[in-house]
């Protein structure tokens, strides 16, 4: 898969914050921002109206003005709520976007029933002055979540976030494509492939760690891992796997710790009979990148062994320099 414009679908209740997580990514990774909405409202189709024919129309429409922004170079943030199960149209524009080539991601607001009164109540806008009118919308699309077809990983519950939190939530769980390669938010999915990547003890030369003990004991800390935050909620932990596009083989992950103030560290680990191709070099320039677009990361860090020489040789590649010996045989690097 060719590196490239992904698209973000974005689903949920209404009142969930869709419609304001949509206009916050578009807005940090100057993507163009769509909402379902806008075309059933252009079409003059309320709510009543929605019989299955209103709603293939609806998504064609959609579907062309995803594609053509795509097809324009711009990511696309998309908003939608789910009308039907299986969970319907995000499904189809899955399909669509995948029938296509290209890349996408899922994120799915999911805040309990009361919290969208809540949500509801607070926005104050006249469709929302009956609240408990709308508590069986709400119940319904919340059954339509609950029905299958939805992948835990995709789900976030923003009761409590700030807008910017729950942005933060969104964009730890895009993915990123370069030439060669797909990286992937970590998940539990990901024990089993990557149990057998860590399973070489090469990759432990220069680190302070060893093997997981078994997939098991990968799958719980994938499990923590997929928080994607400290438990203190002041740092970021973001870790992808890192797969070849052409055979979706596993060779290894990178991750960076990101604090708000702007700095971030990275890590990354590759599979030994992966070294010698230029993998790490791709993977770690498109990881700092997007540590720069997304999360406004200036200082990246990265602690290495000195006698970690493949290592030292691909930060310098990257522009890394060393900054003063720590004690011991780490020394930490910068950019
Ligand atoms: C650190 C690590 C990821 C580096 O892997 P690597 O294979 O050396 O790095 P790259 O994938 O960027 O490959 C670079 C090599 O590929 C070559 N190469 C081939 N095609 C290339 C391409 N398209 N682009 C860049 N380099 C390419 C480079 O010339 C270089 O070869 P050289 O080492 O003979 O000079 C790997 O050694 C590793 O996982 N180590 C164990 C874990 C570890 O120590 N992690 C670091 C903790 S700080």
């Amino acid at each position: 898969m060719a590196d490239g414009p992904r698209a973000l679908l974005i689903t949920g209740p209404g009142g969930s914050g869709k419609s304001t997580l949509a206009r916050n990514v578009a807005d940090r990774l100057g993507w163009a921002c769509l909402s379902e909405d806008e075309h059933w409202v252009a079409n003059g189709w309320g709510s009543g109206l929605r019989s299955p024919e209103h709603e293939r129309i609806v998504q064609d429409q959609v579907a062309r003005d995803l594609l053509e922004a795509i097809r324009s170079g711009r990511g696309v943030a998309l908003e939608f709520i789910l009308y039907q199960v299986p969970p319907n149209p995000l499904t189809a524009y899955q399909d669509v976007l995948a029938a296509n080539g290209i890349a996408s991601d899922t994120v799915v607001l999911k805040p309990p029933v009361d919290e969208i009164l809540r949500r509801m109540a607070q926005r104050g806008r006249p469709s929302d002055a009956d609240l408990e009118g709308r508590r069986p919308d709400a119940e319904w699309q919340i059954a339509i979540l609950e029905a299958g077809g939805i992948a835990p990983a995709w789900v976030v519950d923003p009761t409590g976030l700030t807008a910017e939190e729950t942005l933060a939530r969104a964009l730890a769980r895009l993915g990123l494509t370069t030439e060669r390669l797909c990286l992937e938010p970590i998940t539990t999915d990901h024990a089993e492939a990557m149990f057998e990547v860590l399973g070489a003890p090469e990759i432990y030369a220069y680190l302070d760690e060893s093997p997981p003990d078994s997939v098991d004991a990968l799958r719980e800390r994938y499990r923590v891992l997929e928080r994607r935050t400290s438990p203190d909620g002041t740092e970021q932990w973001l870790n992808w796997a890192v797969r070849r596009a052409e055979d979706g083989h596993h060779l290894g992950y990178v991750q960076a710790t990101v604090r708000a103030d702007g700095w971030a560290s990275v890590a990354y680990v590759l599979s030994p009979g992966t070294w010698g191709h230029g993998y790490a070099t791709e993977a770690v320039t498109a990881l700092a990148a997007w540590l720069e677009t997304a999360w406004g990361v200036t200082t990246l860090d990265a602690t290495v062994d000195r006698r970690n020489h493949r290592s030292i040789a691909l930060l310098e590649r990257l522009g890394f320099a060393p900054t003063g010996r720590t004690p011991g045989d780490d020394q930490h690097y910068q950019r």
